[in-house]
């Protein structure tokens, strides 16, 4: 029987690679972002898999576009049986220094859009006893992260929200899970005016890496909520759960200066 995933941020990065993942192994797709174009012409990639696709143009940031995502996610035809909520962003720099409006749209997206979202798919699901919720976090939320300070803030958010939520379905059939992905190569980097290329390959991964990592972890069953791909990627966060909060704090400060 096929599924239907719906995954916000489409329209590039790793929720396109999310959406061509699913529907690649038969998965009905539900596409949501702002540049609608771009959605179309991956919708149109996507239905050569025989799969249908839904292109749903919205702005999270606005009213009237994460109501109309809502509704579709309490839509009793077509239902979605996972939500993916992965459309975000990141600035750079000091916080007194950022545009207050910028910072706050970051908020309306990566927390409000999200919880909201998640709010409306996982009641449905709880209705039917089935369904899962991909959170995209970060490893940014292991630790604060000066020169992103709101940034990070949003995604320790959003991976302590996912993890309480994981517990309270238990035993539902309703799963959750707070994927933290490391460096990726996206367009995430230029959006945010982070220049890191000065960083070697090993500490990077790609959209399809990640990915794979969170469907891996969905399909091995109820299991892990905090999803870190990458075994590098698993040594940083464990030696930030390890070292003092301030040492790591500093630690991360001096590299992102460099
Ligand atoms: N890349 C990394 O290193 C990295 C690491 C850890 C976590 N993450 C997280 O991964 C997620 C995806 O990021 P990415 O790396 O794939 O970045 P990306 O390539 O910049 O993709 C971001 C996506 O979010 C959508 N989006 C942005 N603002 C939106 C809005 N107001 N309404 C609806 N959609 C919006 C964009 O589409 P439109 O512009 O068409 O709206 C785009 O599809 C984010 O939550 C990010 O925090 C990324």
């Amino acid at each position: 029987m096929s599924r239907r995933a719906l995954v916000t941020g489409a329209s590039g990065g790793i929720g396109e690679t999310f959406a061509r993942r699913l529907a690649a192994r038969g998965d009905d797709v539900v596409l949501v972002a702002r540049r609608q174009g771009r959605l179309q012409t991956l919708a149109g990639e996507l239905a050569a898999h025989g799969v249908d696709v839904e292109v749903l143009p919205a702005d999270l940031t606005a009213e009237e576009g994460l109501a109309a995502v809502e509704q579709r996610l309490r839509a009793s035809t077509g239902p979605v049986d996972l939500l993916v909520n992965n459309a975000g962003f990141g600035s750079n720099g000091p916080f007194a220094e950022l545009p207050l409006d910028r910072e706050l749209a970051m908020i309306d997206l990566n927390v409000v859009a999200l919880v909201r979202l998640t709010r409306a798919g996982l009641d449905t699901m709880l209705e039917r006893g089935a369904g899962a919720i991909v959170n995209v976090s970060s490893m940014a939320s292991f630790q604060a992260l000066p020169q992103t300070a709101t940034y990070a803030a949003t995604k320790a958010f959003v991976t302590s929200f996912t993890e309480a939520l994981a517990e309270e379905a238990r035993g539902s059939g309703v799963r959750l899970q707070a994927l933290c992905p490391g460096l990726t190569r996206t367009d995430f980097h230029t959006t945010a005016s982070w220049s890191l290329g000065w960083l070697p390959s090993a500490a990077w991964q790609s959209s399809e890496q990640v990915v794979d990592a969170s469907l891996a972890a969905l399909d091995r069953g109820r299991g892990r909520v905090v999803v870190v791909p990458g075994p590098l990627n698993r040594v940083a966060a464990t030696a930030s759960w390890l070292l003092p909060r301030g040492l790591v704090t500093r630690l991360v400060s001096a590299t992102v200066r460099r």
